[in-house]
């Protein structure tokens, strides 16, 4: 497998399967729930663009991919932020550049369409994930998060 023979696409129902194992091979739990969701929004959602796209391998199988939303609304206006769930490369096809391929796509989707910002929330101690988005040209935003136990 190389970059040129890898394709990316508009993620459908279908990939729900490919999706929901590379998720748990990443996290070594699984999480159909939390996917059932993202699906229904992105497939079902009027208020919603779908932005999330697969990688697949030259046999077709799903080898990667990554999720967003842009909230449109009700007058059909796009906004200028979007933002970037998740990404997930199956752990066999790492280092091969699908992780930045996915990112570039999804990035000309969105500037397509007017979306000047991404956003994504990475751990503060996921180093890895961290290097990769800043590899990316992404970097830390003029926000944080504040949270309280209650
Ligand atoms: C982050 C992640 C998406 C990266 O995927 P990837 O396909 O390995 O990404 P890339 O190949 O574009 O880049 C990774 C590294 O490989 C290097 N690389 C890319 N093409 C290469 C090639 N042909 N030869 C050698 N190295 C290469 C890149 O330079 C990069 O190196 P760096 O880490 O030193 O910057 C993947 O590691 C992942 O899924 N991590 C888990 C993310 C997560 O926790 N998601 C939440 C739940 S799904």
């Amino acid at each position: 497998m190389n970059r040129s023979t890898i394709k990316i696409r508009l993620m459908k129902a279908d990939d729900f399967g490919a999706v929901v194992g590379i998720d748990e091979k990443v996290l070594k739990i699984p999480r159909p729930g939390y996917y059932e969701v993202k699906f229904e929004k992105l497939l079902r959602s009027k208020d919603y663009l779908p932005v999330s796209l697969v990688a697949e391998d030259e046999a077709g199988t799903v080898v990667g991919f990554i999720m967003g939303e842009l909230y449109i609304g009700e007058y059909g206006i796009s906004q200028e932020e979007a933002t970037l769930d998740t990404i997930g490369v199956d752990p066999s096809c790492r280092h091969k550049g699908i992780g930045e391929q996915l990112i570039n796509e999804f990035v000309d989707h969105l500037r397509n369409v007017g979306v000047r910002k991404i956003n994504t929330l990475v751990a503060w101690n996921d180093s890895k994930l961290i290097h990769f988005f800043s590899a990316n040209h992404f970097s830390p935003s003029k926000t944080i998060n504040l949270e309280r136990n209650i």
